[in-house]
């Protein structure tokens, strides 16, 4: 399979992908990465791995419609069937979701639908829960709030703070991220009419 991935930032997730293909754990190839800023250390990443890279910056654009279209613009030049985001910290118009519907991931660090949006550890913490973690799910309108594929679950300690809850999730997403690209890759995973995702294995 044909996968672009969206970053912002660190890109440890696109790391752990990249690592899973070069494991062979994920059939599919990275055509190219895309930042919406030039300072991304993702980008780096991507160069080490002799990837193509490319920076969008969404400052140059007047609205959030040209910005996400001349993204679109791009990642179509590609042909892809996955596009993946991949701590890219940009709210996607409606257009940009429906154009990549069934074909676009993103990972939020929550157990959703628990905490969508921002601050997410911050929020577990306070509600006191005992568990935590972070979801895999296909993007669509409804932000952080697509069929979910996969979740990686993780306890929450009594003396934990923001920053330890996040590397114990963090760690949890490079697997969890991963994984869910491997079943795509693989055609394990079929959008079904009534808008669940199934393992084809069990169809
Ligand atoms: C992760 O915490 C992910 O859950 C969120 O953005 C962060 C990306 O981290 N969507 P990295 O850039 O992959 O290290």
């Amino acid at each position: 399979k044909r996968i672009v991935v969206l970053i912002s930032g660190s890109g440890s997730n696109l790391q752990a992908i990249m690592d899973a293909i070069q494991s062979g754990q994920i059939n599919g190839q990275i055509e190219l990465v895309i930042s919406n800023k030039a300072d991304a250390y993702g980008l780096i990443r991507a160069k080490n791995a002799g990837i193509a890279t490319c920076v969008i910056d969404h400052k140059a654009f007047d609205s959030r419609e040209s910005f996400d279209l001349a993204v679109q613009q791009r990642i179509d030049t590609i042909e892809p069937d996955l596009v993946i985001l991949a701590g890219f910290m940009r709210i996607l118009s409606a257009g940009f979701v429906r154009h990549y519907s069934g074909r676009m991931l993103n990972i939020h660090p929550s157990l959703l639908p628990k905490y969508k949006g921002l601050h997410t550890h911050q929020r577990a913490l306070a509600a006191a829960d005992k568990e935590h973690g972070c979801t895999v799910h296909f993007v669509t309108e409804e932000l952080d709030g697509g069929p979910l594929l996969v979740q990686a679950v993780v306890p929450v300690k009594t003396d934990d703070t923001e920053a330890t809850l996040q590397a114990r999730v963090h760690e949890r997403e490079h697997i969890a991220y991963p994984l869910a690209v491997e079943w795509i890759c693989a055609d394990r995973i079929r959008v079904c009419e009534d808008g669940i995702y199934r393992d084809n294995e069990l169809l």
